[in-house]
């Protein structure tokens, strides 16, 4: 059986007055707005809590630390970065520029079908025809139909420098798409243009695919 001693010895007191004086010193310490408390080490209480990528010279301020990614590194994952420039010789560039991914599985190519028709369909179409619904509504101008040349023989490296940059029109997809999804959605355009009689990369290993001479370009 546990008992309990309620009989308090002289120490005992002691240690309860002792609690009573922390918890009213508790209370009590930070009631005047006026003159705050002095702060017991100042750094756990405001941590040195610093911004990824923040610019600044901390190797400066005395500390051992580098906010940046090492110079020439890639996120874990990561497609390597594409460099072709945004100009006119860029574009011509583009078309010798290689698909890093397999090619895609059925599943694959249904995300790639999905990612397509949410990004691009709203103006190429489904079908890739130019009927889609900002075409067919006159919204946007000068929607091109893929399944036509020159475009059905764009080269796969074209297309993602297009989707890349885009165009004309046409914006840029490189907030929307991330690299893998523009190659998937590129593997998607170019297997539905198979059937219209685009050439793609492999169709055959001596024909070279050439994006035509940009005319629109103007850096
Ligand atoms: C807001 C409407 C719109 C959307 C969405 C759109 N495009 Fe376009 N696209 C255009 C227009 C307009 C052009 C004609 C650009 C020009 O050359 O002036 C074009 C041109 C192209 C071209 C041919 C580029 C050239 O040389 O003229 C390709 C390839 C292309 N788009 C692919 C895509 C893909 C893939 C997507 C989805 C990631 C996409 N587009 C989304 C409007 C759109």
């Amino acid at each position: 059986m546990l008992s309990v001693d309620y009989n308090l010895d002289h120490s005992n007191m002691k240690k309860i007055n002792f609690g009573v004086f922390i918890i009213a010193l508790v209370f009590t310490s930070c009631g005047n707005k006026r003159h705050p408390g002095k702060i017991y080490m100042p750094d756990m209480a405001y941590s040195r809590a610093y911004e990824t990528y923040e610019p600044r010279n901390f190797k400066g301020e005395g500390f051992n630390y580098v906010s940046y990614p090492v110079k020439g590194t890639i996120r874990r994952g990561d497609l390597f970065p594409y460099t072709v420039p945004n100009d006119s010789n860029g574009f011509k560039m583009s078309a010798a520029t290689k698909d890093p991914l397999p090619p895609l599985d059925t599943l694959g190519m249904n995300e790639a079908q999905r990612l397509y028709n949410i990004n691009c369909g709203i103006c190429h179409g489904t079908k890739l025809d130019a009927q889609g619904p900002l075409a067919v509504s006159g919204k946007v101008g000068g929607i091109v139909n893929l399944k036509l040349a020159p475009y059905k023989d764009y080269a796969p490296g074209t297309i993602f420098h297009v989707v890349t940059y885009g165009k004309g029109n046409m914006g840029s997809y490189a907030s929307q798409l991330d690299k893998k999804q523009r190659w998937m959605v590129v593997q998607y355009v170019k297997s539905q243009q198979a059937p219209a009689g685009g050439l793609t990369a492999q169709s055959d290993s001596s024909l070279r695919v050439t994006a035509p001479a940009d005319t629109t370009a103007k850096l």
